[in-house]
């Protein structure tokens, strides 16, 4: 989801520098690892708010701060999106995960002055397969989405390939909500649509950072924001998926900076699964 301050203008895109880059991977490398450690936590009978706990002890215990903490009013330290919830998901204790959910974890680390922002969607228990077939095809669109990124290369092909992607498997493409420039601010320009037309939009270059974070559905694309003003559910009340990676422009291509270490608990394509 992307806000702008007053002061920024859309069209503003803060290229950083090699020594920004350098100072931005340490909040990247906790994002991505804060939640591979999370991932472990899933599974059926636990609640959201510990999960949520967990991070906001482990982000402290790492000397960084949790970017969604009272960022504009949002009450907790990550976001925590079940089944029909496409984002912004308030951790609660009444969330219990059950046995075939699906569930996204997205967290956002401030660390040396910069955000690292990094979402998966793992499988509690034993998924459906109308589940697995959701959540792979979301990841791969993130993967085909990070495999346009180059200098020359335009906004708009990310966009176009994950549409053909999603939809080509009988899924839609979430407009509402969309991937960001980050570095000092959370949200900075540009916006990263993850639909539209090749070769339209921003040109890419060399030191540009900004977040892939394609939310599919496995119904229609539209939307409602429950009355807590956050959570966003499909209007459907069919299931949505969605991974984040941050991403660095490089002089030849791209480098995922909340790239994982370790294979993620929880969130592996299941044996046999292919397209
Ligand atoms: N991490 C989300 C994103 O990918 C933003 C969450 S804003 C919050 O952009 F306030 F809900 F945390
Ligand atoms: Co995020
Ligand atoms: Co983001």
């Amino acid at each position: 989801m992307v806000f702008f301050s007053k002061k920024q203008k859309a069209n503003q895109v803060i290229i950083k520098t090699a020594e920004d880059i350098e100072a931005m991977r340490p909040a990247c490398r906790l994002a991505a690892q804060t939640l591979e450690e999370a991932a472990k936590l899933v599974k059926p009978g636990v609640d959201t708010l510990s999960i949520d706990e967990f991070v906001h002890a482990y982000t402290l215990d790492h000397g960084a701060v949790p970017a969604p903490l009272n960022y504009r009013g949002y009450p907790k330290s990550c976001c925590i999106s079940v089944n029909e919830v496409v984002c912004h998901g308030i951790p609660s204790r009444t969330k219990i995960l059950r046995d075939g959910d699906i569930v996204n974890i997205d967290i956002t680390s401030i660390l040396n002055g910069f955000h690292g922002d990094v979402s998966a969607t793992f499988y509690v228990g034993t998924p459906s397969a109308k589940a697995v077939d959701l959540v792979e095809t979301t990841r791969r669109c993130l993967e085909l989405g990070i495999a346009q990124v180059r200098p020359g290369a335009h906004l708009g092909d990310i966009g176009a390939e994950i549409q053909a992607f999603a939809e080509g498997r009988g899924f839609s493409v979430v407009r509402d909500f969309v991937g960001h420039g980050i570095g000092r601010g959370f949200h900075e320009p540009p916006t990263v649509e993850h639909y539209g037309t090749r070769n339209t939009k921003l040109r890419l270059e060399e030191g540009m950072v900004f977040t892939i974070e394609p939310m599919i559905n496995a119904g229609g694309f539209l939307l409602r924001v429950l009355s807590d003003g956050w959570t966003a559910v499909t209007l459907d009340d069919k299931w949505s998926a969605q991974f984040e990676h941050t991403i660095v422009v490089t002089k030849d291509g791209c480098e995922v900076l909340t790239k994982f270490s370790a294979p993620l608990a929880n969130s592996q394509t299941p044996e046999g699964f292919s397209f």
